[in-house]
């Protein structure tokens, strides 16, 4: 049995001509080093033989749910806590239809229900099933739920009709679930963020004035190392991008460590392509010297001008990306703090801001304890001072609801 994470695939296979493709796929997904075990609908063995994906699969296809001798070996609950990742291709209407519902009424539809791993569809329809608005809606409901859905694609249906329903090729499915095409399959198999991405921010910068000095200030990262942990335990694969920070890594998928301005964008844009979510706690800083000294500045002038150039707005960049992740800053303020924050979310096109108070004595930078206030387009939540550990749980419960209402539309 391999180790590979996201290696053991539980593949349902529902009734639809593009059946016959997932024995391509089956094929496909062995070469690329999966387990595969197939779990196919009562109608989908009309469109194709149950021994053609055991023998491609080299398992025993599971076909009912009542099978006593198939539960003796491995039960349909071990099954589902065995998969690292359901995949559904090809999904009809009706299975869309009986998911979304929640139904239970064979054994492709009990595992989906009962499996923690991310769940995938690759659906395959006629076209006006696919756009009929009880199937749209079914889909709404499903991606809100976190569901990843690959395609269709448009084309020349079998039924000799054009239009979106074609099950997307088998190499693209499997291109789809790739590392690269698809980073948060890293994380954990199970929780609301299992199968989900998430890039974040943390600590402060270092602007260098010359190989000695740098302009710098006081966030610990005490608050991003927390939230990078809290999202971690929710299932996401989590890359931390940290300045410089004395603290020890949290468990984390990656950990990049940068010092400057310029790094941590740079770091942050050559990742962020497929991440789900984006999180700035950073201090960043707003200004860099326009040109760090090569050697150490000496004390010859009686005063000192230094010309400082603006950085790039991670953020907001990241903000402006089309397609680009559910975005989530964080705003240090010392007065007005909703009324800046709502500004900052406005102008910098985010999903979510979250504000603290900075300079009271209260809460903020390079302390323990924090209360921030969370807006969001149309809300609003305030969790009251607390430890930042504690208070990074409850924010990264907030993160979850707000990233799924996102999804849902
Ligand atoms: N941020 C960023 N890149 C920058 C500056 C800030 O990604 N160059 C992010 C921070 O990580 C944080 C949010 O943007 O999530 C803070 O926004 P910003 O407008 O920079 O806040 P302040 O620095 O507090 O802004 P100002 O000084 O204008 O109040």
């Amino acid at each position: 049995m391999s180790d590979k994470p996201g290696s053991r695939i539980l593949l349902g296979i529902s009734g639809g001509i593009a059946a016959y493709k997932a024995v391509e796929l089956v094929r496909r997904l062995r070469a690329d080093g999966a387990e595969v075990q197939v779990v196919m609908t009562r109608a989908a063995a009309a469109f194709v033989a149950p021994l053609t994906l055991q023998a491609v699969s080299g398992r025993p296809v599971r076909q009912a749910l009542l099978d006593p001798q198939a539960e003796a070996g491995m039960d349909h609950i071990e099954l589902a806590r065995w998969a690292d990742l359901l995949l559904v291709a090809p999904a009809t209407a009706h299975l869309m239809a009986r998911l979304a519902l929640g139904l239970a009424d064979d054994l492709l539809t009990t595992l989906a229900l009962a499996t923690e791993a991310p769940l995938v569809l690759a659906p395959a329809m006629n076209h006006r099933m696919w756009t009929n608005p009880a199937t749209q809606e079914h889909l709404a409901r499903l991606v809100a739920r976190g569901v990843r859905v690959l395609g269709p694609a448009s084309g020349a249906q079998a039924c000799g009709e054009e239009g979106p329903g074609r099950m997307l090729e088998p190499a693209e499915i499997v291109a789809a679930l790739a590392p690269e095409a698809w980073p948060g399959r890293a994380g954990h198999r199970t929780g609301p963020l299992a199968g989900r991405c998430v890039l974040i921010t943390a600590g402060p910068t270092r602007e260098p004035l010359d190989p000695v000095r740098f302009i710098g200030n006081r966030s610990s990262g005490r608050m991003g190392y927390a939230l990078a942990a809290a999202l971690a335990a929710r299932g996401a694969a989590v890359t931390l991008i940290s300045g410089p920070s004395a603290l020890a890594p949290p468990p984390v998928a990656d950990f990049v460590r940068v010092e400057t301005a310029l790094e941590m964008a740079a770091a942050v844009m050559e990742r962020v392509a497929g991440c789900d979510l984006f999180v700035a706690t950073a201090a960043v800083a707003d200004y860099r010297p326009a040109a760090p000294a090569a050697g150490k500045i000496k004390k010859a002038a009686a005063a000192l001008t230094i010309e400082l150039v603006r950085n790039p707005d991670i953020l907001a960049e990241v903000a402006a990306l089309p397609g680009g992740p559910f975005t989530v800053g964080f705003a240090a303020e010392t007065e007005r703090l909703e009324e800046h924050a709502t500004a900052k979310l406005r102008a910098k096109g985010l999903d979510m801001i979250a504000a603290n108070r900075v300079g009271t004595g209260a809460g903020g930078f390079d302390t323990d304890d924090n209360a921030l206030v969370v807006l969001w387009p149309g809300g609003r939540r305030a969790f009251p001072l607390m430890p930042k550990t504690l208070l990074a749980d409850q924010l990264a419960d907030l993160i979850v609801e707000r990233y799924l209402a996102s999804l849902a539309g």
